[in-house]
């Protein structure tokens, strides 16, 4: 469910036309809907009620500020993977003591920060980590609190490119090792042992490997505290997918995996920590384009857009699916079009035969579903300025970061001082 719907035939974002959007700020650019972000924040603490629950949005999957702040006056808290994104939980107003620090190469710098603020848990992903760590915490006199990322080996059955939790995965301990670790960890003086973590990939839209992890965690939390751990908190990763293609078959929705997460390890009276990022912003975005140019080649029509793969990276990277749409039902004759940008690369393809009123020069098309990974994924390829991001709230909306100017790109390159 989102909020981008179609008004007297033209599609709106909430109760704003977007057409009116694109006159005003110019094409391309990101359009998030406030209420779709409220919405799926509150579905998805739902499933875990009655509980002691943590949401920590993942913010890689969009990191404005203004999307951060939504969900933070929601409660959320924030699952990060460098101190940038720290500094953006920070900022955006999530409490360090709501906030988890992930990813397979923290830096010591990065360590000294988090202990520094004061963060919720750190997930360790390796030994050479953990020992680091907690040199880091002595040194300042700290106490890490963590939980070991376990690789669980279990067959995420999502795109190769995104899924983490095979034993081929640079992602967590191995699961065979896990209580030595834990064993050893519990020796250090800046390390306090408190939960167990997994995130086994992205885009799943199948609870079966969530299942099978779920139990895999459980058990060790088990094994764990019979080894003497004080085990509290288990973080159960992010991952759930989204709807991208309307035509086949939705996703679990929330509720389905949060009963099933309660059935799996609700018994272990754990504090549940979980960390969505799709799921929350996904379908609360879409990237607005304008058709350049439609061309006649020798066996298809290609629909050519000012957006670009610099822009909206997935369909390049993943063959990812992301529903087009133009922005007026105008009624006119189904046309079948490959949709592309205009990036000097053949992988800038976002759809290849797609049926579509037919479209003219000046004409607006939205990609839906651009939410998570769209303008976080942005480059400047080409030399093509970053677009503009817009969050809009019932009839009103606010350009959340604007489009940059040529000389904002141009004018990082320096000149050596003989060529000057
Ligand atoms: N937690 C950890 C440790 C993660 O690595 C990720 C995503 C998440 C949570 C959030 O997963 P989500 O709920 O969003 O599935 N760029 C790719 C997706 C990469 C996901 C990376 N990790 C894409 O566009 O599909």
């Amino acid at each position: 469910m989102d909020s981008f719907a179609y008004r007297h035939h033209k599609l709106h974002a909430e109760d704003f036309p977007l057409e009116r959007m694109a006159q005003e700020i110019g094409t391309p650019f990101y359009c998030y809907s406030t209420e779709t972000l409220i919405r799926h924040h509150s579905v998805f603490c739902e499933a875990f009620t009655d509980r002691d629950f943590l949401l920590c949005y993942a913010v890689k999957a969009n990191t404005n500020q203004a999307v951060i702040k939504t969900l933070a006056d929601q409660g959320a808290g924030a699952d990060v993977v460098s101190e940038g994104e720290l500094r953006r939980a920070l900022k955006a107003g999530i409490p360090a003591d709501k906030i988890v620090y992930s990813g397979v190469a923290k830096t010591k710098r990065e360590m000294a920060y988090a202990l520094e603020k004061g963060i919720f848990q750190f997930n360790v992903e390796s030994e050479p980590e953990l020992y680091q760590l907690n040199d880091v915490a002595s040194r300042l006199g700290k106490v890490a609190a963590i939980a070991f990322r376990i690789n669980p080996d279990v067959d995420a059955k999502t795109h190769a490119k995104i899924a983490t939790g095979r034993a081929e995965n640079k992602f967590g301990v191995p699961l065979k090792r896990a209580r030595a670790i834990y064993a050893d960890a519990a020796k250090l003086p800046g390390i306090r042992v408190q939960g167990v973590d997994l995130h086994i990939g992205s885009q799943l839209t199948d609870l079966a490997p969530f299942e099978q992890a779920f139990h895999i965690a459980g058990k060790l939390v088990e094994d764990l505290r019979r080894d003497g751990h004080d085990i509290t908190v288990l973080d159960l990763g992010g991952g759930l997918g989204i709807p991208y293609d309307q035509t086949e078959t939705a996703p679990p929705l929330p509720h389905l995996y949060g009963q099933m997460a309660q059935r799996i390890v609700g018994h272990l009276g754990c504090k549940i920590i979980c960390e969505p990022g799709r799921l929350l912003v996904g379908n609360a975005g879409i990237l607005v384009s304008e058709v350049i140019y439609v061309k006649k080649g020798e066996d298809r029509n290609f629909l050519i857009i000012d957006a670009a793969m610099n822009d909206l990276i997935r369909p390049s990277l993943y063959e990812a699916y992301h529903e087009i749409v133009a922005l007026e039902e105008t009624g006119a004759n189904p046309v079948t079009y490959d949709i592309v940008g205009p990036v000097c690369e053949t992988g800038d393809t976002f759809a290849q035969g797609r049926t579509l009123p037919e479209l003219a020069t000046g004409d607006l098309v939205a990609i839906r579903s651009a939410g998570a990974y769209g303008a976080v994924m942005a480059s400047t390829y080409n030399t093509r300025r970053l677009i503009p991001e817009v969050l809009v709230k019932g009839d009103s909306y606010a350009v959340i970061r604007p489009r940059p100017d040529y000389e904002d790109i141009i004018g990082l390159d320096v000149l050596p001082d003989w060529l000057d």
